[in-house]
């Protein structure tokens, strides 16, 4: 168990190249499946606003995640929220509490730093579990947004939210999720 880490909140322009080599190398073993995309770029969709990190000894990056913020709107009402993505453990260290660690610092910088209505993502049933003990709430309504260069609407989007300045039940949970661009 490593006890020696440090967070680092960084905005995307003062990354380094070190930093996204960095970056990129724990998001190709976290995302197995995905090895294409992130070995050539430390993000997917939407350029990120910001990186939340957690960084051992030697600069080993423990966890990762990212942030955009934006206007979107949900069932036509302009909801203020963070898009979350590219969150992952380096799978050296999984199930020792470091993406819950991440996932609550987020919460605390999304309350304090950079107010929003609410967090978004999306992701798969397994990862909701997760989520879903730091606070955020599976839903499931349609999505537009922009993927591949179309604005199309899906369904169910597969999407978890964290209310911030907003309630859960301030949430219209019958409407159309507008992202008015691409996903995080
Ligand atoms: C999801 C992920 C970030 C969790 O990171 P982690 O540092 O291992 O998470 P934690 O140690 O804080 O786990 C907290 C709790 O979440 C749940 N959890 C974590 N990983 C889980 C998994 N793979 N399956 C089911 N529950 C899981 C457990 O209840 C765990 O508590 P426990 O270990 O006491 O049982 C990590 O598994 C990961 O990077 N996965 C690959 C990338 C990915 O899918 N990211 C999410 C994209 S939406």
């Amino acid at each position: 168990m490593t006890t020696n880490f440090t967070y680092r909140l960084i905005a995307e322009n003062d990354l380094t190249p070190d930093d996204h080599q960095r970056i990129s190398g724990l998001l190709v073993k976290a995302f197995p499946n995905d090895v294409e995309i992130f070995s050539q770029a430390s993000y997917c969709y939407s350029l990120p606003e910001y990186r939340l990190l957690i960084e051992g000894e030697q600069g080993v990056v423990i966890a990762h995640l990212d942030f955009e913020r934006r206007m979107i709107s949900v069932g036509g009402e302009e909801i203020y929220v963070a898009g979350v993505g590219e969150v992952a453990t380096n799978p050296d260290y999984h199930r020792q509490g470091f993406g819950s660690k991440l996932m609550n610092k987020l919460t605390a910088i999304l309350t304090d730093e950079f107010p929003v209505d609410y967090g978004i993502l999306q992701c798969s049933d397994t990862n909701a579990l997760f989520y879903g003990q730091v606070g955020w709430y599976r839903i499931h309504q349609p999505l537009h947004r922009l993927y591949q260069g179309e604005f199309a609407t899906v369904a169910d989007g597969d999407v978890m939210i964290l209310p911030v300045r907003k309630t859960i039940d301030e949430w219209q949970s019958d409407a159309v999720i507008d992202l008015r661009g691409e996903s995080w």
